[in-house]
């Protein structure tokens, strides 16, 4: 499988002939080396509501038919807005075509802010655990740090995290390289920084901070087998 890092919290994982997408914030995210009318997933996964994570979801799920995946209360609102979704919650597995999906707890908020200055309330927000091909992605959402993430860890070995370290937001490096010891994954990508001037971070500086693992930094658009 081929998995690819696209700026903020875009992760694209590529298995089995399925496009993956999670969290497809394009659209004014000054980072990503994406271009939405060329995003062809079959599946888009999303943590929670915030605009910044369910980003382009909309017009990219009428453009190629994806399924969206998401916590209870975002899947309903998409689905209001013509959108075919399998709504989950956090605890929650289910097995699907193209592997298992399992949300997971998220310490952060949840909402979806309309054109017309509406915020619709999305349900708790969550991290997402991946089981593709024998391996276990781990993508954290936006979170701060959880004693839990230890459970996580030895409950589901991980072999790749995304892990937030933009701090303001989300866990900053100190925090996040504090979760790579609870979470013990394989190798831990560090994401959700440098898209605006509050969650500037120098994502080496983190990865020295990290000692029981691999870190990867990814540019947007660099990817990897596993
Ligand atoms: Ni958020
Ligand atoms: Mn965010």
């Amino acid at each position: 499988m081929q998995i690819s890092y696209h700026g903020h919290s875009i992760v694209k994982v590529e298995t089995n002939g399925y496009t993956i997408l999670m969290d497809p914030f394009i659209t004014g995210n000054s980072l990503t080396d994406l271009k939405v009318e060329e995003q062809k997933p079959d599946i888009i996964l999303l943590t929670h509501g915030h605009n910044d994570h369910v980003g382009d979801t909309i017009e990219i799920a009428k453009q190629s038919g994806a399924l969206v995946i998401a916590p209870n209360e975002l899947a309903v609102y998409l689905s209001w807005q013509g959108i075919k979704t399998h709504p989950m919650h956090i605890g929650g597995a289910h097995q699907f075509d193209f592997g298992k999906v399992k949300f997971t707890q998220a310490f952060h908020g949840s909402s979806y802010v309309t054109d017309d200055q509406q915020i619709i309330y999305t349900g708790m927000p969550a991290g997402i655990l991946l089981f593709v091909e024998g391996k276990t992605i781990y993508h954290a959402g936006d979170t701060a740090l959880f004693s839990d993430m230890k459970l996580i860890g030895e409950n589901h070995p991980i072999d790749v995290a995304f892990l937030p370290i933009g701090d303001n937001f989300t866990m900053g490096p100190e925090d996040a390289a504090r979760a790579a010891q609870f979470l013990k994954p394989k190798e831990v990508v560090p994401i959700h920084y440098n898209t605006f001037p509050v969650i500037e971070q120098d994502p080496e500086e983190f990865a020295e901070m990290v000692s029981n693992t691999t870190v990867q930094v990814m540019k947007p658009g660099d990817k990897f087998d596993i």
